[in-house]
């Protein structure tokens, strides 16, 4: 039984591709054998759902087909029966023919008949087999906590759920199981997980959706290396069980400026080189206005060597230039290293005995070039982080199926919005300072570190985690230092600090980005393509048609008036 996938008239021969989960089979009616049944055939169109009868045989010599799993042999019929005919479908149940996401997300029950699709989903359910063994083996307890709940703030805003019976009040959904892992850790659960779905109304793109999964755990009486190498292993599990992939292990480690400053961001893609360096000191006394303009308000200069790209034309040299601007730049300065010294518009400003001391302190070699952007270190960073990016792009510098991990360490505890005008937690304010850096919190709080680390795989952030403060104290002290006071903070998160209060472990935990993870293992472009009904950029399920409006009679239950206000 299963789906027509084509049907071919060939000398009073029909064959059908019966497609199933698993594939495709050759049918085959013949005329002499069976008139009635063969004539009922020629009627068969793609998509149809039908069961046939018949003898599995070897095909005849030299009509075997090496390309398909199921190509050595085919199926005499010998009685069909239609189980449900089909309307034409709205495109092609094929892997490669170019379908609009839209078309596609509409359909999507055709859209997941095709192979990629499925195979997507199938990988994505191996991930979470591998990881549920992994975590049954290793002490851990399943357990689920609740979507009607109260906010629990991971830095978006939230969904929210009217109460019908507590009138004018509203149930956020979990931004995350942050929380509640918390006061199972108190519970004395010791080693939780949860595949966790979590909402978050933010903006969307490519690997974010509106709601999403997260493989999530927390641990008691655990230091930071513990969780780091669980997760190590963990990870070669699912890898070696999806992918039959041995990862290497231990991964890469970076601390938080250690990323900032060789590769401009705290996710950095580590298959490629490309890395930034500070020339401002190398640079300080050069006669180009550009570099000493921006130094003397306190800026920088950070240089990346384009390894044997000297022969780059004008024009994309230009293009390089409006790449840079697009990312914030006001201008990119290059210098060409060639056999006959260096090419550059800035050559008479820097002069060649610097170019040969910034040359050598890069490590360029003949043939390379060499970008610079001056600006304000935040800018610089972004700029240049950007650009590494794009250049691994334009010139391929991405080796095929590689897999790089990094954690990255050390974050800063806090960082300062300017638009809300204060200090707001990097991860979220249930992370621990630095023992030593907890003295600062009032004093110097830009320099507290967090006990925080995030997971990053090939340049996306997979996962994120800290070892959390357990003292109600510690925690006051942070709420005060994020502008969250006493009242509000006992309104918001009152039950958590009461907990704290009865006997609560040192724990500290980890959550992973489930879609990300089985996005990077399928090679899709999108965690939409690994999500099942996943919604569009406008957070909207074009299948069902969510949201939509309510009818008066539901909103009068919930005791609710709309009205729109633009
Ligand atoms: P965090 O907010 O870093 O941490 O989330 C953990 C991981 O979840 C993934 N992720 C997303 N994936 C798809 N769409 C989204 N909108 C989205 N937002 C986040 C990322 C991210 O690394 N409670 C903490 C974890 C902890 O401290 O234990 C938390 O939620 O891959
Ligand atoms: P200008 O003097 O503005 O014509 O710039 C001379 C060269 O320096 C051009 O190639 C500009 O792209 C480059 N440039 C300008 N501003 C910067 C900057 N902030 N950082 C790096 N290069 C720059």
């Amino acid at each position: 039984m299963g789906w027509v996938q084509s049907r071919r008239d060939h000398g009073g021969l029909i064959f059908i591709d019966l497609r199933d989960r698993e594939g495709i089979t050759q049918v085959v009616f013949n005329p002499t054998l069976s008139p009635d049944i063969h004539k009922q055939a020629h009627g068969l169109r793609s998509e149809d759902v039908i069961a046939v009868h018949g003898q599995v045989e070897p095909r005849p010599a030299g009509t075997v087909n090496p390309q398909l799993s199921t190509g050595e042999v085919e199926m005499i019929a010998e009685d069909l029966e239609i189980l449900n005919p089909a309307k034409t479908p709205p495109f092609p149940i094929e892997d490669n023919v170019l379908v609009s996401e839209n078309l596609r997300l509409k359909y999507r029950y055709l859209d997941l008949r095709r192979p990629r699709m499925l195979a997507n989903l199938k990988r994505r359910h191996q991930i979470l087999r591998a990881v549920r063994n992994f975590l049954d083996g290793h002490g851990f307890i399943e357990v689920e906590t609740p979507h009607l709940t109260k906010s629990t703030p991971e830095g978006a805003r939230d969904y929210l759920v009217p109460s019908r019976v507590n009138p004018g009040q509203f149930y956020a959904l979990p931004q995350s199981p942050q929380l509640f892992k918390q006061i199972l850790m108190v519970a004395g659960m010791e080693r939780y997980y949860q595949i966790a779905r979590c909402f978050r109304d933010e903006d969307l793109r490519a690997d974010r959706q509106p709601e999403f999964t997260q493989i999530d755990l927390e641990l008691s009486f655990v230091d930071r290396e513990e969780i780091l190498l669980l997760m190590e292993a963990m990870l070669c599990e699912v890898f070696l069980a999806v992918k039959g992939i041995h990862l290497q292990t231990p991964f890469s480690r970076l601390s938080y400026p250690e990323a900032m400053d060789r590769y401009g961001t705290d996710k950095p893609d580590l298959r490629f080189g490309l890395e930034i360096h500070d020339v401002s000191s190398l640079v300080s006394d050069s006669s180009f206005q550009v570099f000493q303009e921006t130094l003397n308000r306190k800026g920088v200069v950070k240089a990346m060597v384009l390894g044997g790209k000297a022969m780059l034309s004008r024009k994309e040299l230009d293009e390089l230039t409006e790449v840079a601007k697009g990312l914030g730049a006001k201008g990119l300065a290059w210098v060409k290293v060639s056999a006959e010294g260096f090419e550059s518009p800035i050559v008479k400003f820097l002069g060649e005995p610097l170019l040969r001391k910034l040359s050598g302190a890069l490590s360029a070699k003949t043939g390379d070039l060499l970008l610079f952007v001056a600006d304000q270190l935040k800018t610089a960073r972004e700029v240049m982080g950007g650009l590494r990016v794009q250049l691994s792009e334009r010139f391929q510098l991405i080796p095929a199926d590689q897999f790089h991990f990094v954690w990255v360490t050390d974050f800063p505890l806090l960082e300062y919005d300017e638009t809300e005008q204060r200090y707001v937690a990097m991860h979220h304010p249930f992370t621990s300072p630095l023992d030593e850096d907890l003295p600062l919190l009032e004093t110097e709080p830009r320099r507290v570190r967090a006990k925080a680390y995030d997971l990053v795989l090939n340049g996306s952030e997979i996962g994120g985690g800290s070892i959390r403060i357990h003292r109600r104290d510690v925690q006051i002290r942070l709420f005060k230092r994020l502008g969250i006071e006493p009242a509000s903070a006992q309104e918001k998160f009152g039950f958590l600090l009461e907990a704290l209060e009865y006997g609560a472990p040192p724990h500290g935990g980890i959550a992973l980005g489930l879609d990300r993870l089985a996005m990077i293992l399928s090679g899709a472009e999108s965690i939409r393509d690994v999500i099942a009904f996943p919604k569009t950029q406008k957070a909207t399920c074009l299948l069902s048609d969510a949201p939509s409006s309510a009818t008066e009679r539901q909103l009068k239950e919930l005791h609710i008036q709309t009205e729109i206000v633009e």
